[in-house]
């Protein structure tokens, strides 16, 4: 077992431990300071989209049976999933259906599911009277890697990604690696995007770490891939929670991934948008020697080896435009996450209006180095 702990506004343990799901129950119980075998009367609401729920949501399935074992009374609210889902009147619906069923104060939600699910969780919980408790149990590497983490929840508007949410940390985190023999390769890579990420801006042995590894069926690799992530993770949010300064280091190539999603209508998934981010930025980077090390390279040599795609489908100014309407976006400048070397990034504020000549360099440098 991996035991990660968290120091926030609410401190919690992140768990990772192959069969977690079997024994879920008692981990919350231990979560939530409850003894074993003696009445609570909470309930619990299991939220989760429809591909997660047929494969580990249903009554019966061992998540369910221990959660009935550890005395919750479960209730169950299944969404279709997806970025398109990922809205207001999906946060809305679940919170009618908390108080349809009595839920209360003292009772709690559990996210089952990747981070669309964990963010359209989170923000509820965070809304529903004002708050209550919810526990993480992320199926993606993705989720575990990164969105399970650190508390950011909430969905998307028609202007754009996550421009509404809350700051609201989970009571668990709870990550059974036997769930990723049923994810497909693609949403593999979503995950290793977001390692990837976390080991450019903090900690470069994640690098060696996915440089080493040879196929990503093997469950070892990726949950020491996990573990890394996690920590680095952990790490930047006790440091600035709130996203006041270090924490936006964890947008690396976001603001350009943000403008690909919404470009795409949500087609090109988020970890596959943040790759190509990451590279676009990188790039530019390299041009304009803001980097002292040059990273670009090195970069796309690992996003190669995963045969991500990293054609962008979009023009510089379709990009600039959607980027425009990213949160990150302060007054008349806009924070960009530049790489320093590998292992190490750095804020750089620039003007709004340089921000289209920079996304076109780092468009058409990616296109020479990937030629
Ligand atoms: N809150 C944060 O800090 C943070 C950080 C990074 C990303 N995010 C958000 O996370 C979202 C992307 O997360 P995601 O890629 O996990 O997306 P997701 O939740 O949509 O999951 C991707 C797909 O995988 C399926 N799935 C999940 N687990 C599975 C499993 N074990 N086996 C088979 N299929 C499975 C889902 O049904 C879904 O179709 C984006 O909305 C992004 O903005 C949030």
């Amino acid at each position: 077992m991996i035991k990660i702990p968290v120091s926030a506004s609410r401190s919690y343990n992140v768990i990772m431990q192959h069969g977690a799901l079997d024994e879920a129950g008692t981990f919350i119980l231990e979560a939530l300071g409850l003894e074993e075998g003696k009445p609570h009367g909470k309930k619990l609401c299991i939220v989760t989209d429809s591909n997660v729920d047929f494969l580990y949501g249903h009554e019966g399935q061992p998540l369910w049976k221990s959660l009935e074992e550890a005395g919750f009374d479960i209730y169950k609210y299944v969404f279709p999933g997806g970025e398109k889902t990922k809205t207001m009147e999906t946060v809305a619906d679940i919170l009618n259906y908390l108080a349809d069923n009595r839920f209360t104060r003292s009772d709690l939600l559990l996210a089952l599911g990747g981070g669309i699910t964990g963010d359209v969780t989170g923000y509820t919980a965070a809304s529903f009277m004002r708050g209550i408790e919810f526990i993480q149990v992320p199926t993606t590497l993705l989720a575990t890697v990164d969105s399970s983490i650190g508390g950011k929840t909430g969905v998307n508007l028609n202007a754009g990604k996550n421009l509404a949410g809350a700051f609201w940390q989970p009571s668990l985190v709870l990550f059974d690696p036997d769930v990723l023999s049923t994810l497909s390769y693609d949403l593999k890579l979503d995950g290793v995007a977001e390692a990837v990420k976390a080991g450019f801006i903090a900690d470069s042995t994640i690098i060696d770490i996915i440089n080493e590894c040879d196929s990503l069926e093997d469950d070892v690799f990726l949950t020491k891939l996990a573990g890394n992530a996690v920590k680095v993770k952990r790490h930047i949010v006790e440091e600035d929670e709130k996203e006041l300064g270090t924490r936006q280091l964890l947008n690396f190539g976001h603001t350009i991934a943000h403008a690909i999603e919404k470009c795409s209508n949500y087609g090109i998934s988020h970890g596959h948008a943040v790759a190509i981010g990451m590279a676009i930025v990188s790039a530019a980077c390299d041009k304009l020697g803001w980097s002292k090390e040059k990273c670009a390279e090195t970069l796309i040599g690992i996003l190669n080896k995963f045969n991500f795609p990293l054609d962008c489908p979009y023009s510089p100014e379709e990009l600039t435009e959607a980027a425009l309407q990213d949160k990150k976006r302060r007054g008349s400048e806009i924070t960009l996450v530049i790489p320093d070397s590998i292992g190490r990034c750095e804020l750089k504020k620039i003007p709004v209006d340089n921000l289209g000549e920079f996304i076109t360099c780092g468009v058409q440098e990616l296109h020479k180095l990937t030629d």
